[in-house]
């Protein structure tokens, strides 16, 4: 069975169709990729699915239970969690603050003080040397690390990732990248991710989805996905499928 699932999932504001009947799955211990150009719907689906709106049509599953409709803070508590493209930590907090708020949000999965839990995601993440620091004084790629632990913190059985490579330099990346993939091999958290970033959303990702205009136009492995012509012509540009192989 899919871990998570959405069927027909569609948001309109107005007139527009920013998600347009959208069916995915994502399977237990899985990378799913979400690409697609700017507008594209992808992070209006990542709010659907955990929560932060309602869909207009459609549904979302988690093990074939219904969860739509329900708002974030219920679904945190039944282990879907995201992150924001935007991350917004507390300001006046510190970092260790931060996480432990987060870690007292956490369903019964969680075990132990919520202290000790943010210090233990803290060292997950990379920060365990930050945890005095208020936000605003880590660069980008700490605040990045920052909005995956306060994710982590809530013990997650599926993470939505909304850019977490995005924007910050080629060698933060790829220890962005790395982090990703021990989130999902140590920790044992199913990931979808939406990313620009290519080579991280390639390497990392077990299936791609790739949306245009709110529609899937593409689904399978990377390697399949980038030789796609309706991907190459939506996204990637011409000539790019000949350089990705
Ligand atoms: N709250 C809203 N009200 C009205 N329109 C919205 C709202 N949120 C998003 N949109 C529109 O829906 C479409 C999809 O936006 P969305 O943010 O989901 O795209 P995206 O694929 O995440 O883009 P990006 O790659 O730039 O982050 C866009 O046309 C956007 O302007
Ligand atoms: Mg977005």
């Amino acid at each position: 069975m899919s871990l998570l699932e959405t069927r027909a999932l569609s948001k309109h504001f107005g007139g527009l169709r920013a998600v347009d009947a959208v069916d995915l799955a994502l399977h237990p211990g899985e990378i799913l990729g979400v690409i697609g150009p700017n507008g594209a719907g992808k992070t209006t689906l990542f709010s659907l699915m955990a929560g932060s709106l309602p869909p207009s049509d459609g549904e979302v599953l988690l093990e074939g239970q219904r969860i739509s409709g329900q708002p974030a803070h219920r679904l945190v508590r039944r282990g879907v969690v995201r992150t924001h493209q935007i991350v917004r930590p507390f300001p006046n907090l510190s970092v260790l603050e931060n996480v432990t708020v987060a870690a007292l949000h956490a369903g019964g999965r969680a075990e132990g003080p919520p202290r000790e839990r943010a210090r233990e995601v803290l060292e997950f993440v990379g920060l365990g040397d930050r945890t005095h620091a208020v936000p605003g004084a880590l660069t980008l790629a700490g605040r990045k690390r920052l909005e995956l632990a306060r994710a982590l913190a809530t013990a997650p059985r599926v993470l939505l990732l909304d850019e977490v490579v995005a924007g910050v330099n080629p060698a933060e990346a790829m220890t962005l990248a790395a982090l990703i993939r021990a989130i999902r091999d140590r920790r044992h958290v199913a990931v979808i991710m939406i990313e620009h970033v290519m080579p991280a959303v390639m390497s990392l990702s077990d299936r791609v989805v790739v949306l245009d205009h709110g529609k899937k136009i593409a689904e399978g492995t990377p390697a399949e996905v980038v030789k796609h012509p309706q991907v190459i012509e939506a996204y990637l540009g011409k000539g790019h499928a000949g350089a990705q192989a």
